[in-house]
């Protein structure tokens, strides 16, 4: 079941003072998203992730297209109590503690003050904040700590989607592997989690289905073996031998490109029929297998040079 639904979504920015210009921040985004995942939203700075969130969370206007969240247009505020949203750059009140943000987080949704107490600590300690300074002024918080607050207030209504625009920013390596650990928590509680990101890794590792934005325009969309697999061919090959060298080999294998590597020689096919003949010519050359593997590119590689990219 589709929960997100993007269509069309074009945002122009009017920029300057006496000349006014346009600046298209999004460019024609459709996009949809099914229950239950881990939506990777990736794109260097600038290219329109934070805009996006922002329309879907109606804090700014489309200039055109739509959107749907759980089945409603987002104009419908009453779907807005079933998602939660981390800002890129959280606005704090920076003189309330950490208790006390989360407990008025949770009075906006209306509950009661017992539940939001209750709440209000399970979270707090969920995403890891030092107990001793959950009584502590917002304002005397690093930005690590801040971050950990903010996705606490992302979740404080229980939300069955939760867009999370730049999670891991300002954490240290440990605050990453646990923010990473609590995404991932929230998808085995059966939620839906669209995230932004320009680091590749945070992306790689947690995401199911990966959208890359390039300036403004969806450039790719799809799982990311799907996506690695695209630019290199459905079905590119790689097996690695030892035992034999590639001018021994290449005599049984004219036709193919055999290169050395430290981990042996490294030869590459256009698709799996091709490995018996791989295997018959490393047998008279005298060589071993080591491993046969379909080719896939780094995420990097399609996050940088993707061929749709204007
Ligand atoms: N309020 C604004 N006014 C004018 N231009 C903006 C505004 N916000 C963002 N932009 C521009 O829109 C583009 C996309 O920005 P943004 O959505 O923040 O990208 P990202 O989150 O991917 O880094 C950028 O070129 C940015 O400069
Ligand atoms: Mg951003």
């Amino acid at each position: 079941m589709k929960v997100i639904e993007i269509k069309n979504l074009t945002k122009d920015y009017e920029v300057g003072f006496w000349r006014k210009r346009k600046v298209r921040a999004l460019d024609d985004l459709s996009l949809s998203i099914d229950r239950g995942q881990i939506f990777g939203f990736l794109g260097a700075n600038g290219a329109g992730k934070t805009t996006t969130l922002k329309l879907l969370m109606r804090l700014i206007f489309p200039t055109n297209g739509a959107a749907q969240i759980l089945g409603r247009d987002i104009q419908d505020v009453s779907m807005h109590e079933r998602i939660g949203y981390l800002p890129e750059n959280p606005y704090f009140y920076d003189y309330l503690t950490a208790r006390e943000f989360l407990d008025y987080c949770a009075q906006i949704f209306g509950l009661p003050a017992t539940e939001r107490k209750k709440r209000a600590a399970d979270l707090l300690a969920r995403v890891k904040l030092d107990e001793r300074r959950w009584d502590t002024q917002l304002r005397k918080f690093s930005k690590g700590m801040l971050q950990r607050v903010g996705l606490a207030q992302s979740l404080i209504n229980d939300p069955e989607i939760v867009f999370l625009d730049e999670p891991m920013s300002g954490l240290d390596p440990v605050g990453r592997r646990e923010v990473r650990d609590l995404i991932a928590a929230l998808r085995d509680e059966g939620k839906t989690v669209f995230m932004c990101s320009h680091i590749l890794s945070d992306i790689e590792v947690l995401c199911d289905r990966v959208a890359i934005l390039k300036r403004g325009r969806l450039a790719q969309v799809g799982y990311l073996d799907e996506l690695r697999r695209k630019t290199e061919g459905p079905n590119r090959m790689e097996v690695m031998a030892t035992g034999t060298d590639a001018r021994k080999l290449s005599r049984h294998l004219p036709k193919t490109e055999i290169a050395p590597t430290p981990r042996g020689l490294r030869i590459e096919v256009a698709s799996e029929d091709q490995i018996d003949e791989v295997l018959a010519a490393l047998r008279k050359a005298g060589g071993k297998i080591v491993s046969v593997q379909p080719v896939t590119q780094s995420l990097e590689e399609l996050f940088i040079d993707t061929p749709k990219a204007n």
